[in-house]
């Protein structure tokens, strides 16, 4: 067949992209702060800020100041706040057991928020972590991440962060059967409406480095978590992590990493068609912010780039330490 080639270019997509009014009627996605879940880290003391070296802008605060950020977080139309504690030395053990103390730091900063700012929503991340010697997710019998154990610590924690009033919880330990767990143990305890953000796919990442820097983490973690979290090689793994986690009872899915990991938010999303967020983590934050302090690429439009690009893969929302910084742009702020 030959081409006819006409004297014109037969589609002109320029029209399209003529002036801001054109480009703003056809834009396909948009961003919103309504999208952002914001992760902060919570540290003991009061009026205390702690910089985080490695996440310029970032700061652990004290239960007193999350209240005043999840304050500016709601007036700016932000959803959700999701907590991370800092865990001291002292704290850490073998048994993990400060993970379900109703009075940690993360339990304590809950109802601090949900007393002064009802309408933001508080998440929550389950995994032992922060709370064990050895810096893994799960307890650690003969240098093994053991399962089953394991499920049974976070049931408990999980309890202890719905009876705090926590909104969503977001298992990331990467355990098999613990989305189920912890469901049969909310119905049981009468919290038929807490949620669960599942860390469904998450992969054994070099992206989290500086966040185990601001949980205190680094450290004390032996070896590798490449046991429980994914190989970055997977794909159809994760479509069968998030089907496994949804017939569990997860209301929510996540794929964390996000930038790196586009392509799994949109087969996610595609395959199953709930509520699917990214998380933009620690190690994407920093290579932006250290390339934009180089003046190597223009910080705020990247950001929002970056943002835009989970909208468009097909993700519900984003988890991003850029949450306020973000919202303050969209409002003009
Ligand atoms: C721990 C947890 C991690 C992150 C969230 N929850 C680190 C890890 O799995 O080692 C990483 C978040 C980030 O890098 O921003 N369960």
């Amino acid at each position: 067949m030959p081409t006819i080639v006409a004297p014109f270019p037969t589609a002109r997509l320029r029209r399209l992209k003529k002036s801001p009014a054109l480009r703003a009627l056809v834009r396909e996605n948009t961003l919103s702060p309504a999208d952002f879940i914001w992760p902060v880290f919570v540290v003991a003391g009061e009026n205390t800020r702690q910089p985080i070296e490695s996440m310029p802008g970032v700061e652990r605060l004290s239960v007193d100041l999350i209240v005043e950020a999840a304050r500016e977080a709601a007036d700016l139309g932000i959803s959700a706040i999701c907590l991370f504690p800092y865990t001291d030395a002292s704290l850490k053990t073998e048994d993990c057991a400060e993970a379900w103390n109703p009075d940690n730091l993360t339990n304590r900063a809950i109802r601090a928020i949900k007393a002064a700012v009802p309408e933001i929503a508080v998440m929550t991340d389950i995994a032992l972590d922060p709370y064990n010697i050895n810096g893994h997710d799960g307890y650690v019998v003969d240098g093994e991440i053991v399962n089953d154990t394991t499920v049974e610590a976070l049931v408990k924690m999980a309890l202890a962060q719905a009876d705090a009033g926590a909104d969503i919880l977001g298992p990331s330990d990467m355990m098999d059967g613990r989305i189920g767990a912890i469901r049969v143990a909310l119905e049981a305890a009468g919290h038929q409406n807490v949620t669960i953000l599942s860390y469904a796919a998450k992969y054994a990442s070099a992206f989290y480095g500086p966040f185990r820097d601001a949980v205190g983490a680094s450290g004390a973690l032996k070896g590798d978590k490449n046991t429980y979290q994914m190989d970055p090689a997977n794909s159809d793994e994760a479509l069968r992590l998030v089907a496994r986690d949804l017939a569990e009872g997860a209301d929510m899915v996540m794929v964390k990493p996000g930038m790196v990991y586009l392509d799994i938010c949109h087969r996610v999303k595609s395959e199953f068609g709930v509520p699917t967020f990214a998380y933009q983590v620690s190690g994407e934050y920093a290579m932006q912010m250290a390339a934009s302090q180089n003046g190597w690429i223009d910080g705020d439009k990247a950001m929002i780039e970056s943002l835009m690009a989970f909208k468009r893969a097909g993700c519900d929302g984003i988890l991003t330490y850029f949450a306020p910084r973000a919202a303050r742009l969209l409002a003009g702020r």
